[in-house]
């Protein structure tokens, strides 16, 4: 008889056989960010989760720093939205004076990461500028075309923007072709060649996205994401994906959502040696968030996930948790 339960006799035992570790410096903590002042206005959807004016995000990460968390990304909830997205890159945007104001705040402590999309400053908040030829009727509304040169071109300069302002890392998560490029050209041309890209490389059109939705306001106002997020029944292209990112100049890729697509992590891993990023995401979170019955519970489903989540390849893993995590393990 194989005696496998000798070495799960007792915790110090267990512990020393472990393979598998979460560290906090992997982890990212994401962060909405409002105008205004004093606020801290509570994510329905995501219980914990907040949109924060810049005042109250400075104590914020200074707990969060506290906690033993280094990085974070930014989600802009803007008001000022229009048809191309245009607000994205004016120099005194949001996510602009947040990135200032945390880089003079928090030096080169603090990883500042930004993420780069339409989504959020679009009125039809659909991550691409919709193609002009296109009337959008309610019969065509299944089908929107979006225009993947003119988007490209203005994730070019919603990147640059936040290069400008001092973020360390920028994050295109619109999966429009030849973005990575588009950005890595751009933040060249303009003497910003030690700003990194995150490339959200395989992001699959998915249902786990809707707490964020909420959160940002970036929800769409008709039609879907399916024809620029991936297919979730693929693999193959999610490799592809994933080469074209690294061929085009991404320091950085991402799988995105993390639980579901497992699988795509471990596939990832063995096939590219670059760091391997995983976004665990607004619905697998909000779910536990549902299910646990008392913070030990959610405490040890969140370590759980996390865990998991590196288990099968994720180098680095943004999560809902990170903060809270850091607690966790310090207590
Ligand atoms: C914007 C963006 C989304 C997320 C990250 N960046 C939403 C979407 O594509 O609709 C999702 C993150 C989450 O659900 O936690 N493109
Ligand atoms: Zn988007």
């Amino acid at each position: 008889m194989y005696r496998l339960r000798r070495l799960r006799k007792s915790q110090a035992l267990r512990d020393s056989a472990a393979q598998t570790h979460l560290s906090l410096s992997n982890l990212v903590m994401p962060y909405f960010v409002r105008e205004g002042r004093k606020m801290r206005q509570p994510v329905s959807a995501m219980p914990g989760v907040f949109r924060f004016s810049q005042d109250e995000l400075l104590k914020e990460v200074e707990q969060l720093r506290r906690a033993g968390i280094s990085s974070l990304i930014l989600f802009g909830v803007s008001g000022e939205k229009d048809d191309s997205g245009a607000n994205a890159y004016s120099e005194n945007g949001l996510i602009q004076k947040m990135v200032r104001a945390l880089k003079k705040n928090f030096g080169d402590e603090l990883a500042v990461i930004t993420d780069v999309c339409l989504c959020g400053y679009t009125k039809h908040g659909h991550c691409g500028v919709i193609e002009k030829s296109h009337k959008v009727t309610k019969s065509q509304s299944r089908q929107i075309k979006i225009d993947n040169n003119k988007t490209i071109n203005i994730l070019a300069k919603i990147a640059l923007s936040h290069a400008r302002a001092g973020a360390d890392i920028v994050a295109p998560s619109s999966m429009m072709d030849g973005q990575v490029q588009a950005i890595r050209e751009g933040l060249d041309k303009n003497g910003f060649s030690q700003t990194a890209i995150m490339g959200y490389s395989a992001k699959f059109a998915s249902n786990f996205y809707g707490p964020f939705r909420e959160a940002a306001g970036s929800g769409m106002k008709f039609g879907n994401r399916k024809s620029y997020q991936m297919d979730f029944r693929n693999s193959d292209e999610a490799l592809r994906e994933i080469e074209l990112d690294i061929q085009e100049g991404a320091d950085i890729v991402m799988v995105k959502p993390a639980l579901a697509y497992l699988d795509i992590i471990a596939k990832a891993k063995e096939n590219f040696a670059i760091p391997l990023a995983a976004f665990n995401v607004s619905g697998e979170y909000a779910m536990v968030k549902a299910y646990a019955q008392s913070v030990e519970a959610e405490k040890e489903l969140a370590i759980e996930i996390l865990t998991s989540i590196k288990r099968a390849g994720a180098d680095i893993i943004i999560s809902y948790w990170a903060k809270d995590l850091g607690q966790w393990l310090k207590t």
